[in-house]
């Protein structure tokens, strides 16, 4: 039976990723264990790239690569031809070591620093996207100083509601990214970045937030943005020739929520920009989406150890697992939903329910407040489904855990993507020092610079 895409469980009730039963990758990696399906991804990206080319010719895809970025994942976005949206230094150092092509990079970012921009520049990305104005002035200067003419992106804020978790809603007037689409400011900056000499503005962009399940907001993002436009063009007489949409498509965590899918995403933003584009009588634009989530999400298995099982005084049974909230702290910052299974074991045990704790020290740290499972043993392997995205990339060294290993499948071969971290990476940057001794304040501060 297939749970998702190349994540399947086989007749003898064995959960299998990529081809390869679970539980052996749990025995060969250790857990907790991040495991992604690369067939999954890749056929993803495919899914996007051509219904894409279907609906919508002028249509790029650039992958977020928030949601997950390794070398490897460098290397296949590469590879199926996407572009690619970073956000720091960081993303875009590991996207070039990756062998990534700068020329399809997005720069984002709402407080680039001015060594990130320079890196930036230098590094010929594809686009940056100008968040406020404040940042028009420095990429300029930057640009000017590398005698580069760069091409840019200004991100606006169109004042829409996605209906989505508090803190992933970005399209609101008063997020903190972007240029609101109010009183003007977004002309002013419009006017501002063609008259600055070393950018050339070739588009805007918004992204109205994440996991979001309806079509109407996405509509309203193009038709805002699309008036703008014309609007532009009947003031200025010039024409802005791209429209970034950002991402946001949501993906269902548990067999509860709902499912929209790429090609229904896709057709509500290729449609509306059709025939808003006839309408106002504007050339095709050049079109580009950001999905994260939606490339990764499915295709990523969390493994981790059943360690101590324990009955609360109220009746509650809680299993505490070898992770947590360090390697996944979604459900403590976003509430969210998580569904697991038993890997190993328990086949002739009937479903009960039970509390699945991680292992850090807080209270909150619980991953599934009620998952339904046979009754759970010290030794067992759990699978946490769906969280192939904003999991390893917001994961964090808290109580000084090491961080999971990464292993790839593909084609029935797993690939070790990254290290599980040891103790001895815990304190690499770390130094063991030593106030130098003084008899007076003056030579203590004198000793010390
Ligand atoms: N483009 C821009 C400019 C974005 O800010 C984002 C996500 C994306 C694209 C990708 O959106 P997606 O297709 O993945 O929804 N940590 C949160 C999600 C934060 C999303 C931030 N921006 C989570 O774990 O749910």
């Amino acid at each position: 039976m297939q749970v998702y895409p190349h994540v399947e469980i086989d007749g003898q009730k064995r959960l299998v990723i990529g081809g390869i039963e679970a539980s052996k990758l749990a025995r060969k990696f250790g857990t907790p264990l991040y495991v992604y399906s690369e067939d999954a991804i890749v056929d993803r990206m495919r899914e996007y790239v051509l219904t894409m080319r279907d609906l919508y010719p002028f249509g790029h895809v650039a992958y977020a690569s928030k949601a997950y970025l390794t070398l490897r994942m460098a290397q296949l976005v590469a590879e199926e031809g996407l572009w690619l949206d970073v956000v720091s230094g960081g993303e875009l150092f590991i996207a070039m070591k990756g062998g990534f092509p700068p020329e399809r990079i997005i720069f984002h970012g709402n407080n680039k620093t001015f060594e990130e921009l320079e890196m930036a520049v230098a590094a010929g990305v594809g686009r940056i996207v100008i968040d406020s104005l404040d940042e028009i002035k420095r990429i300029e200067r930057v640009a000017a100083q590398k005698k580069r003419r760069q091409d840019v992106l200004l991100r606006l804020t169109p004042g829409i509601d996605a209906h989505t978790h508090k803190a992933l809603a970005t399209g609101e007037i008063d997020s903190k990214f972007g240029i609101p689409m109010h009183q003007n400011q977004h002309v002013q900056a419009a006017l501002m970045v063609l008259q600055a000499p070393h950018l050339n503005f070739l588009g805007v962009h918004c992204h109205i937030g994440s996991q979001i399940f309806e079509t109407a907001p996405f509509a309203m993002a193009v038709k805002t943005m699309l008036n703008f436009i014309f609007e532009f063009q009947k003031r200025t007489g010039i024409l802005i020739s791209e429209l970034d949409l950002g991402g946001g498509l949501g993906v269902p965590y548990t067999e509860e929520e709902p499912e929209l899918g790429v090609k229904p995403y896709l057709e509500v933003i290729t449609s509306t920009l059709l025939s808003e584009s006839e309408r106002f009588g504007l050339p095709p634009l050049r079109l580009f989406v950001e999905p994260g989530r939606s490339i990764v999400a499915q295709a990523g298995v969390t493994l981790y150890r059943v360690g101590t099982v324990k009955e609360l005084p109220n009746g509650t049974v809680v299993a505490a697992v070898d992770g947590g909230m360090a390697d996944n702290p979604r459900p403590m910052l976003y509430g969210a939903k998580y569904r697991a299974i038993l890997v190993t074991g328990g086949r002739d045990r009937s479903p009960r329910p039970v509390r699945i704790v991680g292992r850090n020290c807080e209270e909150g740290d619980t991953l599934i407040e009620e998952a339904w499972l046979p009754p759970l043993r010290p030794g067992d392997i759990l699978a946490v489904l769906v969280t192939g995205a904003y999991q390893y990339s917001m994961s964090s060294n808290y109580n000084a855990l090491p961080r999971p290993a990464v292993v790839h499948v593909r084609d029935g071969q797993a690939l070790l993507v990254v290290e599980r971290e040891k103790y001895a990476d815990l304190i690499l940057r770390q130094r063991l020092v030593t106030p130098v001794k003084s008899m007076n304040s003056t030579n203590a501060k004198s000793a010390s610079f």
